[in-house]
């Protein structure tokens, strides 16, 4: 199919689209086209456990066209969780994982695992952990209603065995059948604090400069990469601007996507923004708040929330491609593949981000309100999403059966 574009002085003109749906080689994966679901934590993990509903979320991601769908927050440990009911990889979901990835290729499509750990910010406490470990030590306020006030500083025997931990579950994900990783080093978790300046404010040779900052996010991509071998994809998910006063801005992201660069990644993939600190700067558009409250269970949590919960989560306007210009800036400075995320809906905004040089285009909403779209897009010349960018999907991550679009129920 191809999409006309008009602008440029009414010269009709075929631009991007069909470049996004051809097939394409990451690293040593096939992909049948550009097209990636974005990791969107989907609340099928009760107690930590992979539901046969997760299967069936990322089988129809696949059955409906995309090439490489991304299974949101694989915890690299049990100390890496934000709350339990999340995944960490150990032998005991194996078989449920192999189910999750064998349905995903019987569609023909690829799957790649979201290595994560939260470091400083959790309300989990598993057994033998008396705090949840950061870059410094504080107040964890995402943990203050949860029985877990407060944050540690990791030591070098920390960093260590959490360096290892990440090595251990990219090559545990790998023999589960998963094609591809992505190390989450963004959106304020534990990569992303050490990546921040307004987080990280270490004074060991894991603070200070950028490259100080940047040791653990690539002693990280070492020891993954020593897992799983050269062909295997690997992708970093970084953080175009943290979203708040102090925090990483652009110019340090770019530098930051150049060091994973020559760090060996094979894609990088740009968000922004701090779960805990600036959620709205990741989404943009309505607030999900009301919704968020009604599903908390913690009632001290719920009232604080009830409380202080529009400071963080203000409505923001959502625009298509609201990271355009952010990413542009890191397209002009590295040659590695880039993803672009971030208020993409449209077959429109699919050819734009290829226009501009992107690499891949990665969807989280728009995949969740139609998880055919790719097929549709190939059926449908006047093909319409329908997101409203509501972000009630973004409340269901706590709902009894998990994340979907309000709008298809
Ligand atoms: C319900 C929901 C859950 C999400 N969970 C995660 C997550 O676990 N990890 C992550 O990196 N991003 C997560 N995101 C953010 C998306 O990956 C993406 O950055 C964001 O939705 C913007 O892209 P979009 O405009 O295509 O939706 C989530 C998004 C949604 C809507």
């Amino acid at each position: 199919m191809t999409i006309i574009n008009r602008a440029d002085h009414g010269r009709e003109e075929r631009v991007g689209i069909d470049k996004a749906l051809a097939p394409v080689r990451m690293a040593g994966l096939e992909l049948r086209n550009r097209i990636i679901k974005a990791a969107t934590f989907e609340g099928m993990t009760p107690g930590g456990v992979p539901t046969e509903a997760l299967a069936e979320y990322h089988r129809e991601v696949a059955a409906g066209g995309a090439a490489l769908t991304t299974v949101a927050y694989c915890g690299v440990s049990p100390d890496g969780l934000t709350f339990p009911d999340q995944m960490y990889m150990h032998d005991g979901i194996a078989p449920q994982l192999q189910a999750l990835t064998a349905a995903v290729h019987r569609e023909g499509g690829a799957i790649s695992a979201q290595l994560a750990h939260c470091g400083g910010f959790s309300r989990n406490r598993p057994r033998n952990v008396r705090r949840p470990l950061g870059p410094v030590r504080g107040i964890n306020e995402y943990g203050i209603f949860s029985g877990v006030p407060l944050r540690g500083a990791m030591t070098q025997r920390d960093i260590d065995k959490t360096v290892r931990e990440y090595g251990e579950a990219a090559a545990f994900v790998k023999a589960q059948g998963f094609d591809a990783a992505e190390i989450h080093m963004g959106h304020g978790y534990l990569l992303s604090q050490f990546i921040s300046p307004a987080t990280n404010t270490r004074t060991d040779n894991y603070g200070g400069s950028l490259a100080n900052r940047m040791r653990l996010p690539l002693e990280v991509l070492a020891s993954v990469r020593k897992a799983v071998g050269e062909d295997f994809p690997l992708l970093a998910k970084i953080n175009l601007s943290d979203g708040f006063d102090g925090g990483l801005e652009i110019a340090e992201a770019v530098e930051t996507a150049r060091i994973l660069q020559e760090g060996g990644i094979d894609a990088i993939v740009m968000s922004g923004g701090f779960v805990n600190r600036t959620p709205m700067y990741l989404f943009r558009g309505e607030s999900p708040l009301a919704d968020m409250i009604h599903f908390e269970t913690n009632p001290l949590q719920r009232a604080a929330m009830k409380l202080f919960g529009k400071y963080s989560f203000p409505e923001m306007p959502f625009h298509e491609l609201y990271f355009l210009d952010q990413a542009r800036q890191v397209r002009q400075a590295v040659d590695v593949p880039l993803v672009y995320l971030g208020g993409v809906s449209s077959p429109e905004a699919i050819s734009t981000a290829m226009d501009e040089g992107f690499d891949y285009v990665a969807m989280g909403r728009a995949l969740i309100k139609d998880p055919q779209m790719i097929r549709h897009i190939e059926q449908e010349s006047q093909y319409r999403n329908g997101c409203t960018h509501c972000n009630l999907c973004v409340a269901r991550i706590a709902a009894p059966g998990g994340v979907h679009c309000v709008l298809n129920h």
